[in-house]
């Protein structure tokens, strides 16, 4: 796929595995139209097994996040005709919530500027949320007469709690990235300024880390919820064997060798030694 033909979404792939994803729309505060839609589909299935890939991080160009939907582009121009409706409502799902909550590596939602509607759906995709203090959020759709519908009050009925969920929702009030944070609609807030080096630290810790090991833990911990005890239990211990056949570094059995026998580190402060067969597969190359 050739990312610089893209017209909505701007894609960069950084020497240290990290793929920043960019709404490109500026102009319109990076409001979502049926062809952004359609390009993240594409962009999404790309990089999802890309080997250059470790993380993703979606951000926004301009002085904006996402301004929710394009209210005149998804909505108005699409209410008569229902071919169209259909296919950019399918992509606008498939992308914010099926690709992206199931993406198989850490996904970091970087937030500046404006964060409203829904664009709470690919917020609570995403499996960290880092904001700036000055962004500002809010559940806008009482103020269109409209429901935060696709998904948006499933997503606040299940990330937030309930009081607030139904708060942001009725009276459609903002909050800013402090306040967010605070009520964990995201993980962490920053002064601005600090936004950018934040989530990079954050995207590099996680690129350092066994990647099987991590997607393994976002694909139970988004499912468990979902379970009863018993259901959890067994699930866990069938996720954990997948994990052990799938990891292909083995890295339980070198994280108790170097424990155990080598005493070279301790679990609770760091990670494993990896990446010395990769160190001898790039010199050998
Ligand atoms: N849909 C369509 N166009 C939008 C949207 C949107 N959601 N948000 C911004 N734009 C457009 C504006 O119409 C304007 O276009 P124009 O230059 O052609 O007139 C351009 O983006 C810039 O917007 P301004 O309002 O001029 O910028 P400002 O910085 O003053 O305000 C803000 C930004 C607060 C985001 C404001 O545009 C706004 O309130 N937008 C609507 C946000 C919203 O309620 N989103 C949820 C929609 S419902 C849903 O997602 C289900």
């Amino acid at each position: 796929m050739n990312f610089n033909e893209l017209k909505n979404v701007k894609v960069t792939i950084s020497d240290d595995g990290i793929a920043w994803v960019n709404l490109n729309r500026p102009d319109k505060r990076n409001a979502m139209s049926p062809d952004l839609h359609f390009e993240m589909v594409d962009v999404l299935k790309e990089l999802a097994e890309d080997p250059k890939v470790r993380v993703l991080v979606l951000g926004g160009e301009g002085e904006s996040w996402c301004a929710g939907q394009d209210i005149k582009l998804f909505f108005r121009e699409l209410d008569d005709k229902p071919r169209e409706r259909h296919l950019a409502r399918l992509a606008n799902h498939e992308w914010r919530w099926t690709l992206l909550s199931s993406f198989p590596k850490p996904t970091i939602a970087m937030v500046h500027g404006y964060c409203f509607g829904g664009a709470f759906v690919q917020l609570f995709a995403c499996d960290f949320a880092i904001a700036a203090d000055e962004a500002l959020f809010g559940l806008s759709e009482v103020n269109w007469g409209i429901l935060p519908g696709g998904l948006v009050g499933k997503v606040i009925v299940d990330g937030l709690s309930y009081r607030d969920a139904v708060y942001y929702s009725m009276t459609g009030e903002q909050l800013d990235g402090k306040k967010a944070a605070e009520i964990k609609l995201v993980t962490q807030s920053v002064p601005g300024e600090q936004l950018r080096a934040r989530t990079e630290a954050l995207a590099q810790e996680l690129a350092k880390k066994n990647p099987q090991t991590l997607r393994t833990i976002k694909e139970s911990l988004r499912l468990v919820r979902g379970m009863s005890v018993d259901q959890a239990a067994d699930y866990l211990l069938a996720k954990e064997r997948e994990m052990r056949f799938l990891d292909r570094e083995g890295g339980r059995e070198k994280a108790m060798t170097q424990f155990l026998d080598e005493k070279t580190y301790r679990p609770g402060y760091g990670e494993y030694q990896r990446g010395a067969e990769e160190q001898g597969e790039k010199e050998a190359s």
